[in-house]
């Protein structure tokens, strides 16, 4: 079985590719390397024993991306990660994202169509859901307006696969992800932010070593336990696993519906402190930190109804929280190591 996994050398991407060579897929990846480096196939190879095929190129050139189906028309599916992510600068460049976002996906979706692929994986977020009415948020929560330019590129995906698979026999899984955190246990691959980090946990570790002077915790005045704001973080590799087995499942024809759509969380959500506490128990490791006002988009609190993933995919998250920040940290001291 083949396996095109788009933005395979990113970071939910990298850990995906493992798990998929570890369970017997071929990896084909593609990726133009705007947020993520080449050496990261090198590291896929040590840790799985397999070097993934490789294509650095831009999924917005159609011609490219095109010839690229064309060449690989025996592909049995395809994982699309390929985006831009970035929720502020989303807010700042509106048409880098949707062009990005947007023309890749409809010439992926147009490349499998020309060459009768029928199987697509989709990364899409809990950010379709804006601040939910209710918690846990389930898969049929309304869609609300989104917080950002980047949220609505996923609410718009999510639009284009559905519409496509009503006129196409393309089959999609949605994969709705709350707060991917930690890294591989092999400390061989793990998040690596070019520049300033935006998320949380990078933050967090780039400060304990000494590359960022002190994390700023974006407001206290939430309605929630401590103030501070709720996520349901989850560990990559269990995310990874969960791409394995949607994609299983498509190939194999056990989905139930043309298009499925799934939450990957945890079920738990913890806020920022929380977090903090837990990085600081597991490194021991004083945070230098501080409190500021909110960071404008965001919500107050969220996390997953993670049922239907578990019933239907037979799949849940088994990490801990402390075990997502041990592992982020351990990736650090490996970075820092590797210098
Ligand atoms: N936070 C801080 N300080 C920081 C960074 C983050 O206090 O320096 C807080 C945020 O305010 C938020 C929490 O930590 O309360 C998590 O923030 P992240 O930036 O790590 O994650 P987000 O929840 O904002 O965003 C993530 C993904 C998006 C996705 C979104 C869906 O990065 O791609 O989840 O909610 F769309």
């Amino acid at each position: 079985m083949k396996i095109l996994v788009t933005g395979g050398t990113g970071y939910i991407g990298s850990h995906t590719v493992v798990e998929l060579q570890q369970s017997g897929y071929q990896v084909v990846i593609v990726d133009n390397l705007s947020n993520s480096y080449a050496s990261v196939v090198d590291q896929i190879e040590k840790i799985s024993g397999i070097r993934p095929d490789f294509e650095e190129f831009d999924l917005c050139d159609e011609k490219r991306t095109l010839d690229f189906f064309k060449r690989h028309s025996d592909l049995d599916g395809v994982i699309h990660f390929a985006a831009f992510k970035a929720v502020g600068e989303s807010v700042a460049e509106p048409l880098k994202y949707y062009h990005n976002n947007l023309q890749s996906l409809i010439l992926i979706l147009k490349g499998m169509q020309e060459n009768g692929i029928q199987n697509i994986v989709f990364s899409s977020s809990c950010t379709v859901y804006g601040q939910p009415d209710e918690l846990p948020v389930t898969e049929s929560a309304p869609i609300k307006e989104a917080w950002s330019p980047y949220g609505h590129t996923k609410q718009i995906s999510e639009k284009i696969i559905q519409n496509n698979a009503n006129v196409t026999d393309i089959r999609a899984t949605l994969l709705r992800y709350f707060n991917p955190i930690g890294a591989h246990e092999s400390a061989l691959i793990g998040e690596l932010p070019i520049g300033v980090p935006n998320n949380l946990v990078p933050f967090i570790t780039q400060t304990a070593i000494g590359l960022r002077e002190k994390l700023s915790v974006f407001g206290e005045d939430y309605n929630t336990p401590d103030g501070t704001a709720i996520r349901d973080y989850i560990h990559v590799v269990d995310l990874a696993k969960a791409h394995v087995i949607a994609v299983d499942r498509l190939v194999k024809n056990k989905n139930q519906k043309q298009v499925e759509v799934f939450n990957l969380g945890t079920g738990n959500g913890f806020s920022v402190l929380e977090v903090i506490n837990s990085f600081e128990k597991v490194s021991a490791q004083k945070l230098n930190y501080q409190i500021v006002d909110r960071r404008p988009g965001d919500v107050e609190q969220v996390w997953a109804d993670t049922r239907f993933a578990n019933d239907v995919l037979g799949w849940k998250a088994e990490k801990s929280l402390d075990e997502m920040m041990l592992s982020a940290w351990n990736w650090e001291l490996a970075l820092k190591k590797a210098k």
